[in-house]
């Protein structure tokens, strides 16, 4: 029987007095024992050197009673003349003799047990004795389960605890149902029973709403706990604490084992369901793709690998919020219901569908907006987390927010749309407007106590922290718009439409309108508008670049010097390549500092990264030409890889889980999103790779009609001069 009796306050108090006779002197413990009533406690008795066996006798009595505890005599020991109260209740160790140790183990004490003993050892060299005094203190029997429980996550489950029905339960002051974490060293309160009265406010929140008390039973005084709901977490060690006015007593109860529910076991059904048909779809379409004939059938298959076991997956993390946190729910669903879109835009077989009208047009949808729809999808996911707070803005620092919330639908919806027309720069330049808006929102929710102080604390102000960061990210966007212009219009000689003019022009006159907003909002919620002086004047320099740029393109008489613009064009890309990446870094140094002291940190920072990639990856054209193996190998790491990865992380973090009770990967999106982020970057390499190609045989016609035209200015040159 597993006794978990453990009783708080409960002393068995052994006091010892030596007594030594004719050169022999026997030990007795040094000072107080604390046993707990109803388990064991050991009477020490020793001698420092070993004695022989032979005339041996050591006898333990009772003092007051004089009923005999043990003996031994005779080589033997007596069970047989011990006193009917200790019979099977006391262990003499035999082995131990020969080392002079006489101690007795004293079994589920009683509260009969106090008093004193005597520890009596006769040998032929002499006599000798100790005594002690077993006192007993306090005591209140607290009776919890017999056994460990077993549960079934989502079930129902009830926990003993019922004090000594002795105890009139109008005694009892307080009862605690605790959760010991043995880890942490630290306990969450579950239910608290004060005066009379069940405070449920007082649960942790974790329990809140999930625990009670059976009412009718505490009368007499069973204090049961039923515990609804049951989760994963629960798995561990409950105690229940009881005081009365001068007693108090615990028991414990552990609950072993929290079997998988209904919802559970769907996920598990999920991830076999995608991991098989994944598989097995694997070698099958690997073979069709290296052999490239896209009839029907292919087709067929094609798309069975690419959207049933993404749905599976994304079905399976949609179950797993019963565990999960909900932003890690969100992005990792989102993920895997996104990714077929991103999985038809690698496909190999892409440019070979067959030549019918409907089939060219979702082509060419595929190929224009598979990057911003992918990325939109997680915008919405990513921004889903913050709507509900977004929308209760108060104070002068919350308009800032919804003002960021609003750049962020605008340039959602503005990335899209851009892509349709096939403006892929500014496209992209949405898309990085979105990342710095996001970043806002992030340095908001980083902080919950932000607008308080923010409007109370004029010094230290934390929003002059972030005057930096909201004062870099524009420029740094407008300049790789401006960049980008001069590479597409200038170097490459693409006409500059008016349709381009507008375009770009509303980009600057909003992100001016911005930094004027920033002005205004900062420098109210600081009252200091002498420091946010840098908004302004940003937002002059965006205007008067501009209209240089305008200028410069429209005016033809000032077209670049043919040989320039191989040399031109490349210091461009180079540039927005270092943009993207600095813009890239920026978000990324930011939300890591911000975000260090939160749980799902490491999580929100893969998912910048995720961004950018991205981001960067829509600024490319759609490529003709790949190598063939690599662009397969890409695509069946997208359609296969990672679907094998995310069931398999799934299906090993809910074992995990069952197993110990807490989250091994607390957020399961550091491991999803990075590598989601290698199969996007792994593409992004081959149309940097397919980018660079077209541009060396660029670069090369450039040059040669550079000549062209250098010889045709010689040639025109002596006509004029004569
Ligand atoms: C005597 O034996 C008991 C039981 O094995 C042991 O717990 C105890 O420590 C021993 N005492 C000494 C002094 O060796
Ligand atoms: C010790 O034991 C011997 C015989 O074994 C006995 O004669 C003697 O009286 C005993 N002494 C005490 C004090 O019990
Ligand atoms: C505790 O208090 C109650 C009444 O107040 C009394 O009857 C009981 O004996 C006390 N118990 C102890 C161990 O002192
Ligand atoms: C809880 O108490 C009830 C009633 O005494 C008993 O039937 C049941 O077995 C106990 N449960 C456990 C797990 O000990
Ligand atoms: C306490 O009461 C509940 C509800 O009636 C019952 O399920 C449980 O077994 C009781 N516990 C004990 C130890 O009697």
């Amino acid at each position: 029987m597993l006794r978990t009796d453990i009783v708080l306050f409960h002393t068995l108090t052994v006091l010892a007095f030596a007594d030594g006779h004719e050169g022999l002197h026997v030990h007795g413990p040094l000072g107080p024992v604390v046993a707990q009533l109803g388990g064991s406690v050991l009477l020490p008795c020793f001698i420092e050197s070993p004695l022989p066996l032979e005339g041996l006798q050591v006898e333990w009595r009772k003092k007051d009673s004089d009923s005999l505890v043990s003996l031994f005599q005779q080589g033997k020991s007596r069970p047989d003349l011990q006193s009917q109260v200790f019979k099977g209740r006391v262990d003499f160790f035999q082995d131990e003799l020969l080392k002079g140790n006489f101690s007795i183990l004293l079994k589920n004490v009683l509260l009969e047990d106090a008093g004193g003993y005597r520890c009596k050892v006769n040998t032929s060299q002499g006599f000798t004795e100790v005594m002690m005094e077993v006192r007993n203190i306090k005591y209140l029997v607290v009776t919890g389960a017999e056994r460990a429980i077993f549960a079934t996550a989502g079930k129902d489950v009830v926990l003993n605890c019922s004090v000594d029905p002795r105890v009139p339960a109008s005694e009892i002051e307080e009862v605690t149902w605790k959760k010991m974490d043995r880890e942490k060293q630290s306990d969450i309160s579950v239910l608290l029973y004060q005066d009379k009265r069940i405070y449920s406010d007082f649960s942790h929140e974790s329990y809140q709403d999930r625990v009670h008390f059976f009412s009718s039973e505490i009368p007499k005084g069973n204090f049961s706990l039923k515990l609804m709901n049951v989760r994963m977490e629960d798995k561990g060690e409950f105690v229940c604490e009881v005081h009365t006015r001068n007693m108090s007593g615990l028991t414990t109860v552990f609950l072993e084992r929290i079997g998988f529910s209904a919802l559970h076991v769907s996920i598990l059904a999920l991830c076999s369901v995608a991991l098989l048909l994944s598989m097995g779809l694997c070698l099958p379409a690997f073979h069709n793709l290296r052999r490239n004939v896209p009839n029907r059938k292919c087709m067929m298959m094609y798309a069975l690998l690419i959207l049933c076991p993404n749905i599976c997956v994304c079905a399976a993390f949609g179950l797993w919020s019963s565990e999960g946190i909900f932003s890690e729910v969100i992005i990792c669903s989102a993920v895997s219901i996104g990714r077929p879109i991103m999985l038809m835009k690698t496909a190999p077989y892409l440019d070979r569908l067959p030549c019918k009208n409907h089939l060219k047009h979702v082509q060419k949808v595929v190929k224009s907006l598979a990057v911003p729809l992918y990325y939109s999808i997680l915008a919405i996911a990513t921004c889903s987390v913050f709507f509900d707070k977004l929308l209760q803005a108060q104070t002068a620092y919350e308009h800032m927010i919804t003002l960021m919330a609003v750049v962020i639908t605008v340039s959602l919806i503005g990335a899209v749309i851009l892509a349709i027309f096939d403006l892929r720069m500014y496209s992209t330049v949405c898309l990085e407007t979105f990342n710095g808006a996001l970043l806002a929102i992030f340095l908001h929710q980083s902080r919950k106590d932000y607008f308080e102080l923010c409007s109370i604390r004029i010094v230290n102000n934390p929003c002059i922290d972030h005057i930096p960061i909201t004062a870099t990210l524009p420029p740094l966007i407008i300049s790789l718009m401006i960049l980008l212009f001069f590479q597409k219009h200038y170097f490459q000689r693409k006409p500059f439409r008016c349709l381009h003019i507008a375009v770009a022009s509303a980009f600057v006159i909003s992100y001016s309108l911005l930094d004027i907003s920033f002005f205004v909002l900062i420098g109210f919620i600081i009252r200091d508008f002498a420091t946010v002086w840098i908004f302004p004047v940003e937002s002059v320099i965006y205007i008067l670049a501009w209209l240089a740029v305008i200028c410069l393109l429209r005016s033809q008489r000032l077209g670049c010097c043919a040989q320039r613009r191989g040399l031109g064009y490349l210091c461009c890309v180079v540039i927005v390549m270092f943009l993207i990446i600095a813009i890239g870094a920026l978000c990324l140094h930011f939300s890591t500092e911000a975000m260090e002291h939160k749980k799902d940190h490491a999580g929100y920072v893969a998912l910048v990264v995720l961004l950018h990639v991205l981001a960067a990856t829509s600024l490319f054209k759609h490529p003709k030409h790949l190598p063939e193996f690599l662009h397969i190998m890409i695509y069946m790491f997208g359609s296969v890889g990672l679907v094998v990865l995310n069931s398999l992380i799934l299906v090993v973090e809910l074992f995990l889980k069952a197993g110990k009770g807490v989250r091994t990967v607390g957020d399961l999106r550091v491991i999803v999103l990075p590598f989601e982020t290698v199969f996007v970057l792994t593409w992004l390499a081959l149309l940097i790779c397919s980018a660079w190609k077209r541009l060396q045989v660029r670069i090369k016609k450039n040059f040669e009609d550079g000549k062209v035209a250098a010889a045709e200015e010689i040639e025109v040159l002596p006509v004029r001069s004569s």
